[in-house]
């Protein structure tokens, strides 16, 4: 017998036209969206940059859904990341972003951890209560170019193309060594979906983006977007692991592209906003590299800055799209950059992204609403979809949540669960259509 969930998603999987946006209900239904925070808790998620646990008992927070991990340093040095949910009463322990302390401690009924999760004091237990078994719950991290990244199950996808890609950007451009300039974030009234579709298509930089267009070739139909220089300028190849994956890798994507004549960087005047950025920010002047790791996390590398784009499904019609701009680690505010002309570029192109998501939002509520073609400007948005679309009929096929498997915690000893994971693909989707009504 199936579930009314899973009938539910047979129905989005059958409605799905190749090459075509998502059938409305994909885009307004709690059912899917409940499976979409199930799909997306098994992946990697950008946690945060390794400067903001710099110093032992230093940690921060990383939430997707219902999920809440707190990274920190422990006094071994080491950086962990922990379930943010009690062992006595399943209370969340750390609310703010970040913070700093020789322990964690529970507000609640005062239980404290060390920094590494064990239990470390819990009064008036009965006797035969046994503190080695309630420590906090380790999740997956992994640490690429002082980048940290999480996830809320034991099997996350294998990193073994994305993560070297992705370093190599990072370390190009000294990203380990780098400092957060400012952090912005824009609340968009639209499910996740059509934020990331947005994301993954510039047919809409000409009308919607006249700013961004000035200067970046990615924005022109046909045009030649990596410069014939990007090879010898980055030492960095285009990688791209996209579409249906069948093998249980993280999506990666690395792709370089040329700033327009007169552009050294992602700034009004085309002129650098800040110190270079690693050897990258000496010798790529007028490039930028765009990365992406996983479904939430979106990298850009310009000579002088970086940008990094966390993407957080908060409701069906709710996401919140949290920025990050990074600077050389010397680099001092005042003296070497001024935040509003750091910001002006991606700031300004959000703001627009907010607009016509939340116009596209509107109109896919209508009953009138059916899924649209996508031009040939639009590949990525489509892999997205078709990515999406395979997870989807994994999950469905399942039938259940058990597609994630429970957090274990650590027997004493033991490591980090296994961050490997299983795949979907093509093959998955074309099952759950066939099986579809
Ligand atoms: S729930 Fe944390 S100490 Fe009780
Ligand atoms: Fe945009």
């Amino acid at each position: 017998m199936t579930s009314p969930r899973s009938d539910i998603l047979t129905q989005v999987i059958a409605a799905c036209r190749p090459g075509h946006s998502l059938p409305r209900a994909a885009y307004l239904s709690p059912e899917v969206f409940a499976a979409d925070m199930e799909i997306l808790t098994r992946r990697w998620i950008f946690a945060g940059h390794i400067s903001e646990v710099a110093a032992p008992g230093d940690w921060i927070t990383a939430e997707l859904g219902d999920e809440s991990a707190i990274v920190v340093r422990g006094a071994d040095g080491e950086v962990r990341a922990l379930a943010n949910v009690c062992r006595h009463r399943g209370s969340r322990i750390c609310d703010a972003a970040g913070g700093h302390g020789s322990v964690l401690t529970c507000s609640y009924h005062a239980w404290t951890y060390h920094l590494d999760g064990r239990l470390r004091g819990a009064r008036e237990m009965p006797e035969g209560f046994d503190p080695s078994a309630h420590g906090l719950k380790p999740l997956p991290i992994t640490i690429i170019g002082g980048l940290i990244f999480v996830a809320f199950a034991p099997d996350p996808p294998s990193l073994d193309l994305a993560a070297p890609a992705l370093e190599a950007m990072a370390r190009l451009y000294d990203w380990p060594g780098a400092r957060i300039a400012l952090r912005r974030s824009y609340e968009v009234a639209a499910n996740w979906k059509l934020v990331l579709e947005n994301y993954h298509e510039c047919y809409h930089c000409g009308p919607a983006h006249p700013e961004f267009s000035r200067l970046h070739a990615l924005a022109a139909p046909g045009a030649r977007v990596v410069s014939d220089k990007a090879d010898a300028l980055t030492g960095l190849a285009d990688v791209e692991a996209w579409g249906p994956a069948s093998d249980g890798a993280e999506v990666v994507r690395v792709m370089r592209s040329r700033l327009l004549p007169g552009f050294e960087t992602g700034s009004e005047d085309g002129a650098r906003l800040a110190p270079p950025m690693g050897e990258g920010g000496t010798r790529a002047t007028g490039l930028c590299v765009f990365a992406e790791l996983g479904f939430l996390s979106a990298f850009l590398a310009y000579p002088d800055h970086g940008v990094i784009y966390r993407f957080a499904p908060l409701s069906p019609l709710l996401t919140r799209m949290e920025m990050i701009w990074l600077v050389a680690g010397a680099a001092r505010e005042g003296d070497d950059y001024d935040p509003a002309r750091l910001s002006w570029l991606w700031d300004v192109t959000s703001l627009a992204d907010k607009r016509i998501i939340e116009r596209n939002q509107a109109g896919v509520k209508s009953r009138a609403y059916a899924p649209g073609p996508f031009s040939l400007m639009e590949t990525g948005a489509r892999q997205y979809v078709e990515r999406y679309v395979g997870e989807l009929a994994a999950l469905a096929r399942t039938g259940s949540n058990q597609h994630v498997q429970p957090l274990q915690a650590p027997e004493e000893g033991k490591g980090a669960p296994d961050r490997r994971g299983g795949g979907v693909g093509e093959a998955q989707v074309r099952e759950a259509r066939e099986k579809a009504p």
